[in-house]
């Protein structure tokens, strides 16, 4: 009641705001009217002198007013260039496309509603494609560049063939993003007026620009003005569950254990199944058993419902897949036995019985969470002598016992301790390895979440049914399920930089969207990319005929009865278009259809060059298509002659999927722009969403009404359940997603932070001055860091400062010098100045270490070319930040997992992640500023400028016993030299990082928020 009141009130303002918008649909008619008689030559003339007028406007605002008034002429002049391109034949994907489009007035209204950054909601084939092409016209003027996100590369090429012609007409050029584009490809591409392109190129491209590459001429984008998502329900919240990764070949290269424990983990799988196996035959004898009528006399109590429901509970944690136990589920008696002992065992709250019930097993599955846990029956298969060496120790209670042990030498216990770490460290990587083995045996399936192809596993798209060529599980699984099929097992990868869709939407400076199921997410929408949804009404009313959900109780009757439909259908000679959830599915049931001989098509991540091909054939009187949903989201299939008098295509769905949005998707195939067609979906209680999500009410209902084997149910009632189920799986990716985004909240700061960084250097003509204020900024840490608060410089320990300079750069300062340098000084720095807080005698000490850090560079410049040493600078600088980066992202992926890991009492994870997060990106911050000071001076343009370089410099500089840089008229020594380079490399990398920011006193309260002082805390 509540929701429809809702409703009510949101509809009434989404016609308020239609209402608004009414009047300009018909001042844009009136002005194309008169557009009509002008010459195509005319036409084309006006776009050049808008485009002029807005390229000069440099103010947003200013901007916006412009782009305001010039709207209506604008969306007359596309419509205009539609209404002359009717008859002509557009080569769209290799086939003629005769073109018929008018934008129809709704289809102003949407463009209207992108136009104001929001997103519009139109149905499916009501034209979503030709209504983006009026805002992206317009806002193409301003010469910005503007982005048309879509869900694949079949329809971002689709879409800029086809519209192509529209903004050609007008004299705007128009680019597409595909996957197998060079960077100058693609550089061209950004640089046309209109850019197409799937989320991910988008995304990736970003990445590259602005974590790889190190010139301007290697970054490919111009910037992010505006955006038009298309399918915005799937890019921006299906997809938004994983992030973009960018990774390479892991430089901690662990030596490939998938080989070597895919025998053990076989053999493990194996017993596992013999073993359920037996349970199966005890659950099944009991069954027998009860069938039969205890005969009087026997003495023996009846085994109870209690028993069978843990047998049963216990095959679905360890074979959760196993086709005996599908079948015995089919009986809902048995259902409801299982879920009992489940309950039972879980209501225990000391979990012992179900723990129990655990170590039955070798390993248990749960499949809802695709988790695999050995047990310690499983470590005794796998190592019988030493079931231990599974297990992992407690390095606290070893680290304790060493250091209240009886060993005196610190060295000696510190050896210890790294041995210990070792062998833990290794211990987990196995375990690691042997928990993701299990996995991809007992969840991941050939031909459902991965196929494979030229001796390489490829992951397909849940949600598209597409390949996804180049990405791989993280974490090992992806090697596990290479060693699981026998092909090549690729090296480890690393993360060399990421970004969640989420955030690289947020870059834009406008974004809008559009598609045809929004409403479920419209509070999402709102909450993270402030774009609010604006329903525009079809053009004519939708005549499709949705038939409710049959419901069977196994797959096999279900396909059955799919099979007997689409013979009746096929016979009347409509067009029946079969969705399936996974390649295994249309395969299987395209050998059905072979074995009865029916002629149809199969497109499925397998078939994917023919796709064009199939899809212009599947709207054909008589044609069939099997397609995965490959053939889902904007598809669009025309109906063949004669077809609409049929009743149009005939769309059938094989299971229901995870989210509904997706199912109506599938629907949406059919009676588009008014035409008949009708839909109807058939669905088996052993399909995963139903097993995994399902609920009690269905099994009862079946159960009241008692189904008999091939008997089907349908009622309105079960859409419902079903329904339900859907949401439970939509409101549980919802928090998945949510959590993924509050956790790269963090990381986006600090990306901001690093990008922004990198980019000046690439971008900034004055590298040399950034550089001369790093330097500076390290120094005066590292004088803040190295000489005490103490006013009186003569109690200052110097050594340790004079060390670190001469390993730093190639000065050779004494200590003596300092302590003068620093007696001398009077001056307090100037407050706001980045040596503000330093006494008078830590400023002297700075400035006189920069004065000879400058010169010694000065003179360094003197031997260089002026050209080449500006692109060694940059690329110093670079490295490090790059280097550092990728690191710090492995740093963050593992403080991410191990902070889920932590017991932090009442505490949220999120909160000690942030705070943790905040620490090491200061180190960070500092470790690459030391690191590029560093490496600067030991750096050249060629070997020989370096040679001079040394060679040069003055006598008296050198400091024998720390230089890291030989000693001047010493032979070259390039071996010699680099040793103590990076000896004192290494030396440097022990020291600890040095902190900026403002500095916490010891009692102050700890920034991490805990609310203890510091010492107590983090500072401990
Ligand atoms: N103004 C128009 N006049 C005639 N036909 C049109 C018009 N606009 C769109 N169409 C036709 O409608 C069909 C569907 O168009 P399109 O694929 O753009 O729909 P869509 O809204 O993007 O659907 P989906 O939600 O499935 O992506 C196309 O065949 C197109 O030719
Ligand atoms: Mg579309």
């Amino acid at each position: 009641m509540i929701g429809f009141i809702i409703k009510k009130i949101i509809g009434s303002r989404n016609d308020r705001e239609l209402r608004r918008m009414r009047p300009m649909v018909a001042r844009i008619n009136e002005i194309e009217a008169s557009y009509q008689a002008l010459s195509e030559e005319e036409l084309r003339e006006k776009t050049a002198a808008w485009k002029a007028r807005l390229t000069a406007i440099t103010d947003y605002e200013e901007l916006n007013a412009a782009l305001k008034e010039l709207m209506p002429e604008a969306f007359a002049a596309v419509k205009n260039a539609c209404r002359r391109l009717v008859g002509r034949d557009i080569t769209v994907r290799g086939h003629p496309l005769r073109w018929e489009m008018i934008p129809f007035d709704v289809q102003l209204l949407g463009g209207m509603a992108l136009h104001l950054g929001k997103i519009a909601e139109m149905a499916t084939g009501e034209g979503k494609t030709l209504v983006a092409t009026m805002p992206v016209y317009l806002n193409a003027l301003t010469g910005r560049g503007v982005h048309i996100v879509t869900v694949n590369d079949y329809l971002a090429a689709r879409d800029s063939e086809w519209m192509g012609a529209v903004y050609r007409l007008l004299g705007l050029t128009v680019g597409c993003i595909l996957h197998d584009q060079s960077p100058a490809i693609r550089r061209q591409q950004y640089a046309c007026d209109i850019t197409y392109g799937t989320n991910a190129e988008f995304g990736f491209d970003y990445l590259r620009d602005n974590g790889m590459a190190s010139t301007r001429e290697e970054q490919v984008q111009r910037g992010h003005y505006f955006a038009i998502v298309d399918e915005v329900d799937s890019i921006l919240i299906d997809e938004a569950r994983t992030p973009l990764i960018i990774s390479g070949p892991s430089v901690v290269s662990v030596d490939n254990q998938y080989g070597k424990f895919k025998g053990q983990v076989e053999a493990l799988v194996r017993a596992q199944e013999r073993l359920c196996g037996r349970f199966l035959d005890d659950a099944e004898a009991i069954l027998k058993q009860k069938s039969t009528p205890a005969e009087s006399g026997t003495s023996e109590a009846a085994p109870s419902d209690q028993d069978l429901g843990i047998l049963l509970y216990r095959v679905k944690l360890g074979m959760p897949r196993s086709e005996r136990l599908l079948r015995l589920l089919e009986e809902p008696e048995n259902i409801r036995r299982m879920q009992k002992a489940e309950m039972e065992l879980h209501l225990d709250q000391s979990k012992k019985l179900l723990y129990a019930e655990k170590e039955e097993l070798f390993f248990a599955i749960e499949e809802k969470s695709h988790d695999a846990d050995m047990t310690e029956k499983g470590r005794t298969f796998l190592s019988p002598q030493d079931p231990e060496a599974f297990v992992l120790p407690d390095l606290t209670v070893m680290f304790h016992e060493i250091d209240t042990g009886p060993e005196p030498d610190v060295r000696k216990r510190m050896e210890q301790k790294a041995r210990i770490q070792a062998e833990f460290e290794a211990k987990a990587q196995q375990i690691h390895c042997i928990s993701q083995l299990l996995k991809a045996y007992c969840l991941y399936q050939k031909d459902v979440q991965y196929v494979v192809q030229d001796n390489k596993v490829i992951i397909v798209d849940e949600n598209t049914g597409r390949l996804m060529t180049g990405r791989r599980w993280s974490d090992g699984l992806h090697q596990a399920v290479e060693a699981k099929e026998g092909v090549q097992i690729e090296r480890e990868t690393q993360t060399l930089a990421t970004i969640t869709i989420q955030n690289y939407f947020r870059l834009y400076h406008k974004l809008a969207g559009m598609t045809g199921t929004a409403e479920t997410e419209a509070q999402e929408f709102l909450d993270i990319y402030k774009l609010g949804v604006l329903v525009i009404p079809t053009n004519k009313p939708v005549r499709r005929d949705d038939a409710n959900d049959s419901v069977y109780k196994t797959r096999r009757e279900k396909y059955d009865a799919v099979l007997r439909e689409i013979q009746e259908i096929h016979s009347q000679g409509r067009p029946i278009l079969v969705g399936t959830i996974s390649v295994e599915v249309s395969e299987h049931l395209a050998r059905m259809l072979k074995r009865v001989g029916i002629v149809h098509s199969v497109l499925n991540a397998k078939y994917h060059q023919q796709e064009a091909e199939i899809i212009t054939r599947a709207g054909q009187r008589g044609g069939l298509t099997i397609a995965t949903n490959m053939a889902g989201r904007g598809t669009d299939i025309k109906l063949g002659p004669g077809v609409p008098e049929l009743g149009g295509l005939h769309v059938i769905g094989t299971e229901r999927h995870e989210a509904r949005r997706i199912d109506r998707q599938l629907r949406g195939r059919c009676a588009r722009q008014g035409d008949p067609g009708s839909s109807h979906f058939f669905i088996s209680l052993e399909d995963d969403l139903m097993r995994l999500f399902g609920s009690d009410r269905i099994v009862k209902v079946m159960e009241r009404v008692g189904l008999e084997e091939g008997q089907e149910l349908e009622h309105p009632l079960l859409n419902r359940s079903i329904q339900q189920a859907q949401k439970r799986v939509e409101q549980h990716n919802f928090q998945i997603r949510k959590r993924t985004l509050e956790y790269d909240d963090v990381m986006n700061k600090q990306r901001e932070v690093v990008y922004g960084f990198r980019n000046k250097i690439i971008q900034g003509e004055d590298v040399r001055d950034r550089l001369m204020d790093i330097m500076e900024e390290v120094v005066v840490q590292k004088v803040e860091e190295l000489t005490g608060r103490d006013d009186d410089p003569s109690v200052w320990n110097l050594r340790p400062l004079a060390d670190w300079v001469n390993l730093t750069f190639p000065l050779g300062v004494q200590e003596a010098d300092l302590l003068k340098v620093a007696s001398g000084g009077t001056e307090a720095p100037v407050a706001g100045s980045l040596f503000a807080g330093l006494s008078p005698a830590q400023f002297a000490v700075c400035q006189h270490i920069s004065d000879k850090v400058r010169h010694a560079y000065e003179l360094k410049i003197s031997f260089e070319q002026a050209e080449s040493l500006e692109a060694v600078e940059r690329y110093t600088i670079l490295s490090a930040i790059d280097r550092l980066w990728q690191e710090h992202l492995y740093g963050m992926d593992s403080l991410r997992n191990s902070i889920g890991l932590r017991a932090y009492g009442q505490r949220d994870p999120l909160i000690e992640y942030k705070a943790e997060a905040f620490k090491v990106f200061e180190d960070l911050m500092v470790n690459i500023k030391t690191e590029i000071c560093h490496n600067i001076f030991r750096s050249a343009s060629s070997l020989m400028a370096f040679e001079r370089f040394l060679h040069n410099l003055p006598q008296r500089t050198v400091h024998q016993s720390t230089s890291a840089f030989g000693q001047p008229g010493a032979q070259p020594g390039r071996g010699q030299s680099s040793d103590i380079v990076s000896e004192a490399a290494a030396a440097l990398d022990k020291s600890k990082p040095v902190r900026s920011g403002p500095k916490v006193g010891r009692n102050d309260p700890c920034p991490c928020g805990s609310g203890k002082k510091y010492k107590q805390c983090c500072g401990r």
